[in-house]
């Protein structure tokens, strides 16, 4: 049986009260124990911070899988050796379990796999792509997978596809996201109804009261992005870490809908990427404008007006930068906090 070092290092009287803490903290570790995200990942939060292209690089996965959740390597804006550096920085940083996300929309796919199959790497996301092409492979190197989707009947054809969980992200996620635009809220509960795999919510979760509302629509685990942004060990450049935090509600729309929607700052890029949709503009001329240069341009750069800024509507609310471990940490205790004060109502 696993218990989190902090519980038997309180130094305690024995009080009735005291007892009942122990055992109450006692049964929160049981539970946790019994999650199906813990026992597949083996890890003790259920929380996976987010593969994020220009943000998500060994320094936060470390420090997430470090602080007890599941850390991931954002693999879309790596070159091929530099995905190979990160997982063996994050090796080295964390003896913990971290994986890597492959959204499957950018090239190099095939060495990605390769790199990561020959570094061991044990946790594979994968997203933006279908989930038939690489699950098989993956799981043949003993490689515990999980796919991204945005609606039901991808959902579905994850299960069909032999994945071993699922992340179901509503459209207040930041980054690529879906053409229907359903809500975390609509779409969590029917995902769970469709497929019985363990259940990962994604879109505007960056506090335990929304990981508790996640969990109460039938998630297993939450993947939180946007709030991890806003760490000193995000690789995302400080202006643009500065911006996340001084959005406002509305700041954020999804656009570029005829090629990958994608929910994004609207600074002067949007602007433009906005006009030429109603414009008309062909699928050609919005890659030309769009591409992988302008994310980084933004992202990694911090060129807040010719840069393509990727966040989720949550980030109206995040106020602060603060260390990865702090936010994981937070999100758990107010979860924590949450559940004990809905199970108060029912009493
Ligand atoms: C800056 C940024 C980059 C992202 N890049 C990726 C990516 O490379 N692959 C992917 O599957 N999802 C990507 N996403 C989506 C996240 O993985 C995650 O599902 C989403 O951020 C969750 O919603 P939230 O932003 O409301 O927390 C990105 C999100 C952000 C904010």
């Amino acid at each position: 049986m696993w218990f989190d070092q902090n519980l038997f290092c309180i130094k305690f009287k024995p009080t009735f009260r005291n007892k009942y803490l122990i055992f109450r903290r006692f049964i929160q570790h049981f539970f946790m124990e019994n999650n199906r995200i813990c026992q597949l990942f083996n890890i003790q939060k259920p929380i996976i911070q987010a593969g994020m292209i220009w943000c998500s690089g060994w320094e936060l996965a470390s420090a997430v899988s470090n602080a007890g959740g599941l850390g991931l390597i954002g693999s879309g804006s790596m070159y091929p050796d530099v995905l190979r550096t990160h997982i063996q920085k994050c090796k080295q940083a964390t003896s913990k379990p971290f994986g890597v996300n492959v959204p499957l929309l950018y090239p190099n796919i095939e060495e990605h796999i390769k790199i990561i199959i020959e570094e061991g790497v044990k946790i594979v996301f994968t997203s933006a792509g279908n989930p038939k092409t690489w699950t098989a492979h993956l799981k043949q190197h003993g490689i515990t997978v999980v796919h991204v989707v945005s609606g039901v009947k991808f959902a579905v054809k994850c299960q069909e596809a032999g994945v071993d969980a699922i992340v179901a992200e509503g459209f207040e996620a930041g980054g690529h996201n879906g053409r229907e635009e359903t809500t975390t809220l609509v779409l969590i509960p029917q995902v769970r109804k469709a497929v019985a795999l363990p259940l990962i919510a994604a879109g505007g979760i960056g506090t335990g009261s929304q990981m508790a509302a996640a969990f109460a629509l039938g998630a297993d685990a939450v993947q939180v992005g946007s709030r991890f942004v806003a760490t000193p060990e995000s690789s995302a450049h400080q202006n643009f870490k500065d911006a996340v935090i001084n959005t406002k509600e509305g700041d954020t729309q999804l656009t570029l809908k005829q090629l990958t929607p994608v929910r994004l700052i609207k600074n002067k890029f949007f602007s433009e990427v906005d006009a030429a949709e109603k414009k008309g503009a062909t699928v050609e001329e919005l890659t030309q404008l769009l591409g992988r240069a302008r994310a980084k341009k933004g992202m990694f750069e911090g060129d807040l007006n010719e840069g393509e800024l990727e966040i989720g509507q949550i980030s109206s609310a995040i106020k602060e930068i603060k260390p990865a471990a702090e936010v994981v940490n937070e999100i758990y205790n107010d979860f924590k906090l949450t559940i004990q004060a809905l199970q108060k109502l029912s009493s």
